[in-house]
């Protein structure tokens, strides 16, 4: 199915430039469940300038939030994560043409990414906007927030690192505050909570009056929705 993005145009994700695709990545190791540190590999590199801080984006849409992320903040990278194709190579398309070096896309699922691929504490920011309610109990396996995905934020932050969200979805909200509730709590094996709850700062990239300026929070806010947003800062 087109989402007719292009509006005719051919899309040019820049390949091996913007956009990448996890199927480029090199295959887990055969030894990978056992061994999962043995499938790691750092995205860093695929920035121009690869010290700079590395924040990561789940589910990017149409860019919106990274090409203005990128814009206000020239100085973090930050590589956002969308698996359906048509609006991976939209983004993309839309980060070459604004010519920012530090801003990439990858093709792929940001869930398997984060759990399997990014090495532990090098990300400073998780950002996770208007993430897909699947409002069907049969479904709600598929949603992002998991008591599985907390712990894999938890380990790919750097300490003091933040997993930003926002979302319009009632239902999926009290799902999430059950979780974090479970999260910000004294955990066995832990030395105290592993995260630390906090209000929801506006995003510096945000247009006066939105939390962040995505694609979904402007057309949700012209029909009047509610919005619900946290951060949990790793301990
Ligand atoms: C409701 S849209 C929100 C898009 C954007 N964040 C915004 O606020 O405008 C959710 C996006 O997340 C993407 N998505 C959902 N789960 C994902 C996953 N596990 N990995 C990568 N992308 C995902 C969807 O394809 C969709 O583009």
């Amino acid at each position: 199915m087109s989402f007719g993005l292009g509006r005719g145009r051919t899309l040019d994700a820049a390949p091996g430039v913007v956009g990448l695709s996890s199927r480029d990545l090199p295959p887990l190791p055969d030894d990978f469940m056992a061994n999962p540190g043995g499938s790691r590999l750092d995205p860093r590199p695929w920035f121009a300038n690869p010290d700079l801080p590395f924040e990561v984006e789940i589910g990017s849409g149409k860019g919106t939030f990274l090409l203005q992320h990128g814009e206000a903040a020239p100085g973090i990278n930050t590589l956002g994560i969308e698996w359906e194709g048509e609006f991976y190579a939209y983004a993309a398309d839309r980060i070459r043409r604004r010519g920012l070096a530090n801003a990439r896309l990858l093709h792929g699922d940001a869930v398997d990414f984060l759990r399997w691929r990014v090495p532990d504490a090098i990300v400073r920011t998780i950002h996770l906007y208007f993430s897909d309610p699947w409002p069907k109990r049969k479904h709600h396996k598929n949603r992002v927030v998991q008591d599985r995905f907390l712990a894999d934020a938890h380990r790919v932050l750097v300490p003091g690192g933040e997993l930003r969200i926002v979302t319009d979805h009632e239902e999926y909200w009290a799902w999430m505050e059950e979780h974090f509730a479970r999260w910000t709590a004294p955990m066995t094996g832990y030395d105290g909570p592993p995260f630390e709850r906090l209000p929801f700062d506006r995003a510096d990239s945000a247009a006066a009056g939105e939390l962040v300026g995505t694609n979904f929070e402007r057309k949700y806010r012209l029909e009047g929705r509610p919005f619900h947003a946290a951060i949990l800062r790793k301990r």
